[in-house]
């Protein structure tokens, strides 16, 4: 069957040949007039160019390791009283004010949990099976609360979360947020390549793409109109975090005062290292700029290596929660120069005669941007350690570390300890989890608010 083309269409498929990518319409007179139309569609969104700059990446030798230093790291518990008690003021100034906007990625597909919806409606209340979404809502009406102003919900999702997200939302009367309070935007989409630097086909109608890296969020944030719409809002600063910690204290005061007091662009929380083989990002100096880098770009003796205080040199890890001010999220955006990392992945598609194959081992390359490497671009920022049992349980995998099951021993646990710390005893054990415990987030959003309510409760 022969099928004739518009102008236009002829037009792209000649681009296409042209890049050497011309097999993604191999099979267009398998499809119906349907299926043509939704893979032109695509296809019209894929630049070329960007796919020859991937490919280039994907053969680039790995840069090289640079002039490291530990980056410089503020402990709440080594600052003076007073410089805490500022900072946490200022931060609920900011709060009070509402300058402060929470933004949630929640575009990555959550392929090691394998969880049949999107990873925030995972249901993880030890007690009352709240899901995430639920946890950060309650936190968020809380803080709205508490400070007589509320904190915007921006939740990014991907092709591969958005209606199912919206779909949860909505449903759920925007979990006491008000419509106005949430809004969804999507990210985009990045091809994988294979090693002749070839689309993939997912199938014979449409082209292999996937989320483009949490980092895609300032392109997302501009596309969108969002930086704008934070801009007129007065929405000057971005409580970033994403959709698998389940102990995140979203707009937290004290970190947020401690960004906007250093005038920083891009802060960030982390937790310490204790265990050197601990595959976690780390936060350094690079040649004289702030930057994450992998567990494995480390040499084994700077993995190892402690400061004279026993603590590792490169123990900063990375726990994904930022604060960056809005006009520095347009700097980033407006550059479009975060680079795009490659992980060599299995990835599914059709073989030249339109059959499934499933790749065993990795055949392909994907590409991701990463949030953090928005912050050598920074003149200035706050690097936070914070208690990793008080604010990072994350659920990546079904089962194991990082799983459902961690993450609510770690929310029974830390409720257990703040009620502790309010004197309540609640008849549990040394450190084992007798029996499961939860705080509701709306009724108590820190270790003090439960001893307030205790007050309240018995005056
Ligand atoms: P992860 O790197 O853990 O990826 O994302 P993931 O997609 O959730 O899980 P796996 O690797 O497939 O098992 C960390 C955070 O970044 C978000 C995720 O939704 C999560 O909040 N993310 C990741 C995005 O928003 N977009 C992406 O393209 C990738």
């Amino acid at each position: 069957m022969t099928i004739s083309l518009s102008e236009d269409e002829r037009a792209l498929v000649d681009r296409f040949e042209q890049a050497g990518q011309g097999h993604v319409f191999r099979f267009l007179d398998r499809l119906d007039a349907a299926g043509r139309e939704a893979l032109f569609r695509q296809t019209e969104e894929i630049d070329l160019t960007r796919v020859a700059e991937l490919a280039a990446t994907a053969g680039a030798p790995p840069r090289a390791p640079g002039n490291l230093e530990p980056a410089t790291v503020l402990r709440p518990d080594e600052l003076p009283g007073d410089e805490l008690r500022e900072a946490r003021e200022r931060g609920e100034d900011l709060l009070a004010r509402g300058t402060v906007a929470a933004l949630l990625v929640a575009g990555g597909q959550a392929t090691r949990l394998g969880y049949d919806g999107p990873k925030g409606a995972y249901p993880l209340g030890p007690v009352s099976g709240r899901t995430l979404f639920e946890w950060f809502a309650g936190r968020l009406r809380a803080l709205a609360d508490r400070h007589g102003r509320p904190v915007p919900l921006y939740v990014m999702t991907s092709e591969a979360t958005h209606e199912a997200t919206v779909e949860y939302f909505r449903s759920r009367d925007w979990l006491g947020l008000g419509e106005e309070g949430v809004k969804l935007f999507r990210q985009g989409m990045a091809p994988a390549l294979d090693d002749d630097g070839r689309l993939l086909l997912e199938s014979p109608g449409r082209v292999f793409v996937a989320p483009n890296g949490h980092g895609g969020v300032f392109e997302a944030l501009q596309e969108h109109g969002i930086l704008d719409e934070l801009d007129a809002r007065g929405l000057a600063e971005i409580f970033y975090f994403q959709v698998d910690n389940a102990l995140v204290r979203i707009a937290d005061p004290v970190f947020l005062g401690l960004h906007h007091g250093a005038a920083a662009g891009m802060s960030t929380k982390v937790v310490e290292k204790t265990d050197p083989a601990e595959k976690v990002g780390v936060v350094v100096r690079r040649d004289g700029h702030l930057e994450v880098v992998e567990y494995s770009e480390l040499s084994e003796a700077q993995m190892e290596e402690r400061g004279p205080d026993g603590r590792l040199r490169y123990g900063a890890g990375n726990i994904a929660i930022h604060a960056i001010r809005t006009d520095f999220a347009r700097r980033v955006a407006e550059g479009g120069e975060l680079p795009f990392h490659c992980a060599r992945k299995a990835v599914p598609h059709v073989d030249a005669d339109g059959a499934p194959v499933r790749p065993a081992s990795p055949n392909a390359t994907k590409f991701e941007r990463f949030v953090f490497d928005a912050l050598p671009l920074t003149e200035s920022s706050v690097t936070l350690a914070v208690r990793r049992e008080e604010e990072f349980a994350p659920v990546k995998n079904a089962e194991g570390s990082d799983s459902p099951e961690t993450a609510r021993a770690a929310l029974t646990n830390r409720a257990r300890r703040w009620c502790e710390e309010a004197g309540l005893s609640v008849g549990l054990h040394g450190e084992g989890v007798a029996f499961d415990l939860e705080l509701d987030p709306e009724f108590v959003l820190d270790a003090a608010d439960v001893r307030r309510r205790l007050r309240q409760a018995s005056p």
